[in-house]
Order: structure tokens, then sequence, then C-alpha cells
């Protein structure tokens, strides 16, 4: 064999053997990198879906489910409730639900997906604060109009019971209604848009 012929060699083999060692080397970076980039168990259930058991809830009723670190309600509301949510149009800043605060399937006139049932996010839109729920009829600090809603003790904002933000009050937007449907008659899953209503 010439001294080209062993130079040659050589080369290919060490050529080789550099590359083993390259690709090696990536598999013990690959691993801890990509471990790093997994989320934990703990994130995964704080992104998760929420079940909500409403089974129990009677008409004027409200329960407070936790998904995403925020409150979300779910309200089921009386017959006088869904009857008074039309009267209320002229004093309320989007009546109609123009601005993207819910899904698709809620923009309507209950925001909902049965008119019964009210689920919204118990976050003010004004400064993030979370809403008193206050049902009652013409209470005396909210004023003989008062058919039932949501109060906002940090600066005195407003919602009906379809979550919606009256006027004049620092609140910009109606309440967020987060994605959720009914997996049984009385499971609401809160967090996913799937299934039928
Ligand atoms: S945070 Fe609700 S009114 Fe300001």
């Amino acid at each position: 064999m010439s001294a080209a012929g062993v130079d040659l060699k050589k080369r290919r083999f060490l050529t080789a053997a550099t590359s083993a060692v390259a690709g090696v080397g990536a598999v013990f970076v690959a691993v801890p990198f990509l471990g790093s980039w997994a989320p934990s168990a703990k994130a995964r259930a704080a992104g998760a879906p929420a079940e909500a058991d409403i089974s129990k809830l009677e008409p004027g009723q409200m329960m407070t489910i936790k998904w995403r670190g925020k409150p979300v309600w779910v309200v089921r509301r009386t017959k006088q409730n869904l009857a008074d949510l039309s009267k209320l149009t002229d004093q309320l800043t989007d009546p109609s639900s123009e601005m993207d605060q819910q899904p698709e399937y809620c923009k309507n006139e209950y925001r909902s997906r049965k008119p019964e049932y009210l689920v919204a996010e118990g976050v003010c839109t004004h400064l993030g604060c979370s809403p008193t729920y206050r049902p009652e009829m013409a209470p005396a600090d909210l004023g003989a109009d008062w058919v039932g809603g949501f109060f906002c003790p940090c600066h005195g904002s407003r919602f009906d019971l379809a979550a919606r933000v009256y006027s004049g009050v620092p609140a910009p937007k109606n309440l967020s209604v987060p994605p959720y449907y009914f997996m049984t008659e009385s499971v609401v899953l809160i967090g996913e848009d799937g299934g039928a209503a």
C-alpha cells in the first residue's frame, strides 16, 4: 500500500471515530435538554380541564370551580332570571357579546350552551378582583332596579346574570366565558370545547 493509501485509510478511521463521539455527545446533551422542556406533572395539572358536578345545584345557586388558578362560576339561573336578562339590554356595554369574551357557541342571548346554566370566569375585567354573587332582588345597597348579578367590591363594577357588564362602571368588558361542555346532564367539563352542547 502506498503512503497516500495509508493516510487516506487513517483519515477515514479518524472521521468515523469523531462522528461516533459527536453522536454520543449529542445524545447526552439532548436528553437533559428535552427533560427541561417537558411540562412537570404540576404544570400539566394546572392546565388540565376541571369537572363540575352540578347535580346538587338548585335554581338560584352558584358553585365555584378552580380552573387554571382562576375561579370559574356555574350558576343555575331561575326562569325569572332568564326573563329579566332581556330587559337589561339598554343598560349594558356589550349586550350582544360582540367583544371576544366567549367561545362562539356562547355568543347568544344567555352567553351559555344551555340557558339554565351560566359558566363564567369570576375575574373582573377591570383589575382582576373577583366579583361577589348577588342574586337577590333590589337589595338596599344595589338599588331598586337590581335583578340579580355580580358586584365587584374593588371599584364597584356590576354584571348581570349572563356576566355582561353594566355601562358606566370601571370594567370595560363582559366577564370571560371559558371553553366548556356538558359531559353528562350533571357534569360540566371546564377547559374543553368538545362534545355536544
Ligand atoms: S377590579 Fe372590579 S371594578 Fe375594579
